[in-house]
């Protein structure tokens, strides 16, 4: 202590002095290995079509398709996640268009497989709403309400259609209770014990998935709080992961990221399998219209929601900037 006034005996500050040693210290840090680019593709359209509460994303022609995927590639982004956009009038009750072999989906994922090959992670979003006339994830019962069993044996064809097409990773995202385990029956009875799950273990009902409604082109009657998790209840994650893990999930997901953080630091903390979050739709479309009007920087923000979302403890982040932010980094 000094005779003319008491100084602090520890400074933390003294590791923030330069950029370099900032740097050194960091306990996290951002890979392009660790991106993973959400994708939609559109049938049916020559150009691609701008989706407006999502400003750069677009929905994809198969051409342009492959394009972003060679670019996500070309910045070393780790894989990137499909969405398939059917024609308005192929949309029906039960989602038809969605286990049609010729499906817009499997047609984009045996585009991408036969553009970059094994060099991206191919994944599918495995889930009834982009093809359902009422716009849910599952089918529904003479009462309207979504048939969890019948929308199982939706989904079993479903990933069975898109392993044949050549997919990597299916991600089953309709939270219906089973949906883990009928998908990886439905994959070994075809021989395809190779293709992982990713298992959308805790997704909430969020008002953050507004402009993917407009990406997909989905106009959903009521809402989707009987099968996705109440925002209120953290316990119940876990609960949904051992589930998840019994049922054959190869990796587990969080959904949305930003408002979820402490979810995914839990979830991250008790399991050994990869852990990946989603930084949705309307977690994109906050910091693009906020920076827009010049309230925030941009690029910071960016990096700074996902040095969060990795630092709670997400290995792989599913984000729209994946390409952009692989570049930069
Ligand atoms: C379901 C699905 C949704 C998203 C991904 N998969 C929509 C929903 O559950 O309501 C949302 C992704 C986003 O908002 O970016 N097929």
């Amino acid at each position: 202590m000094s005779t003319y006034g008491s100084f602090p005996g520890s400074r933390p500050r003294r590791l923030r002095t330069t950029p370099a040693l900032r740097r050194m210290v960091a306990e996290t840090r951002l890979h392009p290995s660790d991106l993973i680019l959400p994708a939609f593709v559109r049938e049916g359209v020559s150009e691609p079509v701008p989706i407006s509460a999502m400003p750069g994303v677009v929905q994809h022609t198969r051409d342009t398709l492959r394009k972003a995927a060679v670019e996500a590639c070309a910045a070393g982004v780790a894989g990137i996640m499909l969405f398939g956009v059917p024609e308005d009038s192929k949309k029906d009750g039960a989602g038809t268009a969605g286990t049609d072999p010729d499906g817009i989906l499997q047609v984009a994922i045996r585009d991408v497989r036969a553009e970059v090959g094994d060099e991206l992670v191919i994944m599918s979003d495995l889930c009834l709403d982009e093809y359902t006339d009422h716009g849910h994830c599952g089918v529904l019962d003479a009462e309207g309400r979504v048939d969890n069993d019948a929308t199982l044996e939706r989904y079993a064809e479903m990933a069975q259609v898109q392993a044949d097409a050549g997919v990597h990773v299916v991600g089953p995202s309709g939270m219906m209770d089973g949906q883990v385990g009928v998908v990886r029956d439905a994959l070994d009875t075809i021989g395809k014990e190779d293709v992982s799950i990713l298992a959308y273990t805790a997704k909430y009902s969020s008002a953050f998935y507004g402009p993917f409604r407009e990406a997909v082109g989905s106009s959903l009657r009521g809402d989707r709080k009987t099968y996705q998790q109440d925002p209120a209840n953290v316990r119940e994650s876990l609960r949904e992961l051992a589930l998840d893990l019994e049922e054959g999930a190869d990796m587990v997901m969080v959904k949305p990221a930003g408002p979820y953080l402490d979810v995914l630091a839990k979830v991250a903390e008790s399991v050994s399998v990869p852990v990946a979050a989603y930084q949705i739709s309307g977690e994109y479309a906050m910091v693009e219209a906020a920076a827009e009007k010049g309230w925030i920087d941009r690029e910071k923000a960016i990096l700074e929601t996902l040095t969060g979302i990795r630092r709670a403890g997400a290995k792989m982040i599913l984000t729209y900037w994946a390409t952009e932010v692989a570049r930069g980094l």
